[in-house]
């Protein structure tokens, strides 16, 4: 068992983080006897009120709204069982409660949708993985099948297909990005090792653990010899430069508060696994560039992904310090990244271009009949809208994708730079 640290305050937000299984958005008292199919109480925008029948529909069931918006009246079903594994927006099918319900149960933060490894790194613009659970189950991808995330970003959609059983191809330029998604769904395969390695690190540092540098740990670190445990220990030692640099938490106390968090999170993931009996999907992520996939034509079963939001966020700079601990250089990085080079206008024509020879790719490596979500907003530079929802229907539909469905989505924290996505599904 992973022993507690005492006398940090680390473990104060342990245990105000297990009482989180009685917070609203995990209540359990609601008796789901006689209810038939009810939506989980963190659903709570009209876009996923949208997206919640969108999945019942795919997964073949037929139904009407009954109550409030927020319980259905099951009319036809296909396979009952099957609609208590997948459903994303869903606590209970039939009186019992669904796969997902209990998935999000296992979470170490306060916020709602970072269940299980969804926390490692505070990366800027990460999906909302409820969201990208129901979009695998509307676009219909089933267990052995590939979806590919050409921008993964801190890994979300890689997450969310590892529990369904879909596999993923997930690419970045970044390789921040790349280490984070194959943290988060490579450390169960590694975890008796990884608890072995706390106990001798922490033993190691500890007559030092006041004045615990990064250098220090980086000499143990590098000893590693198993790579999906060494990539746990950089991801574990860059949550801790995060964390002092954002919070001003002392090195040491953030690097071990958060590696026992992070323990906690894998080993919630393989409790889950066990006890909901799920096959996990194939993992493949890389560095990569998405003007220039490494796939074969016709070869993934769907596409989920969000690209930089035009210019509206500057990852590279954003992601600096960590880019760089990692040993990369960051003038070569952004030289490959699409919506930060240039300035003004050049900028935004870089972009579009950049853009349009993306969705080639992806039109080019995705099965005909089979759909790509593109999930992306407008964003405000230099005080003008650019247009980049307009320009990615249009661009998407010249290069041969059909329009199926436009869902607005609002999205809150980005305001100064944008009010709402749109979630964008095309069909080959
Ligand atoms: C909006 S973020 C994706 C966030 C992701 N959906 C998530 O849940 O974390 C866009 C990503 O595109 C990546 N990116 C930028 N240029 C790229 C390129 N040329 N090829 C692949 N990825 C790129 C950035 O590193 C960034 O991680």
């Amino acid at each position: 068992m992973i022993e507690k640290i005492q006398n940090f305050k680390g473990e104060r937000m342990i245990q105000k983080a297990e009482r989180l299984d009685t917070s609203w958005a995990y209540n359990t008292k609601d008796l789901p006897k006689d209810r038939e199919l009810r939506l989980l109480d963190n659903a709570q925008f009209i876009y996923e009120l949208a997206l919640a029948q969108l999945e019942l529909q795919s997964l073949g069931a037929r139904f009407e709204l009954t109550n409030g918006l927020r319980e259905f009246k099951l009319l036809e079903i296909e396979d009952e069982k099957a609609l208590r594994r997948r459903l994303a927006y869903f606590k209970f099918v039939k009186g019992k409660y669904t796969d997902y319900f209990q998935i999000i149960r296992k979470n170490r933060t306060r916020s709602v949708n970072q269940y299980l490894t969804h926390w490692i790194y505070p990366y800027k613009g990460k999906f909302h993985p409820q969201m990208i659970r129901g979009l695998l189950n509307i676009i219909g991808l089933e267990e052995g099948d590939t979806v590919l995330d050409p921008f993964i970003g801190s890994g979300t959609t890689a997450v969310e297909a590892q529990l369904l059983g879909i596999n993923c191809i997930g690419i970045d330029v970044s390789p921040l990005c790349v280490l984070q998604s194959k943290v988060k769904t490579e450390s169960i395969d590694v975890l008796p090792q990884i608890m072995k390695l706390k106990e001798e690190i922490t033993n190691r540092l500890r007559p030092s653990l006041s004045n615990l540098k990064g250098e220090t740990l980086d000499d143990m670190i590098n000893l590693i010899p198993e790579k999906k445990t060494e990539n746990f220990y950089k991801m574990a030692k860059l949550v801790a430069i995060s964390d002092n640099a954002r919070r001003r938490r002392e090195f040491s106390n953030a690097f071990l508060k958060n590696l026992e968090l992070m323990i906690f999170s894998v080993s919630d993931y393989v409790q889950i696994v066990e006890k909901l009996k799920l096959r996990l999907g194939i993992m493949d992520i890389k560095t990569g560039d998405s003007r220039a996939l490494p796939l074969d034509d016709e070869s993934v079963d769907g596409i989920i992904t969000s690209p930089p939001y035009s210019i509206a966020l500057d990852y590279v700079s954003n992601d600096a310090h960590a880019l760089k601990e990692l040993g990369y250089g960051i003038s070569e990085i952004r030289e490959e990244f699409i919506g930060v080079r240039g300035k003004g206008q050049a900028r935004v024509d870089l972009y579009n271009k950049d853009m349009r020879i993306s969705l080639q790719e992806m039109f080019r490596v995705l099965k005909p009949q089979k759909y790509a979500v593109i999930v992306i907003g407008n964003a405000t530079y230099l005080g003008q809208e650019v247009k980049t929802v307009e320009f990615t229907i249009d661009h998407a539909e010249k290069t041969g994708f059909k329009l199926i469905k436009n869902i607005d989505k609002i999205i809150f924290g980005l305001y100064n730079v944008m009010r709402k996505e749109n979630i964008l599904i095309f069909m080959k």
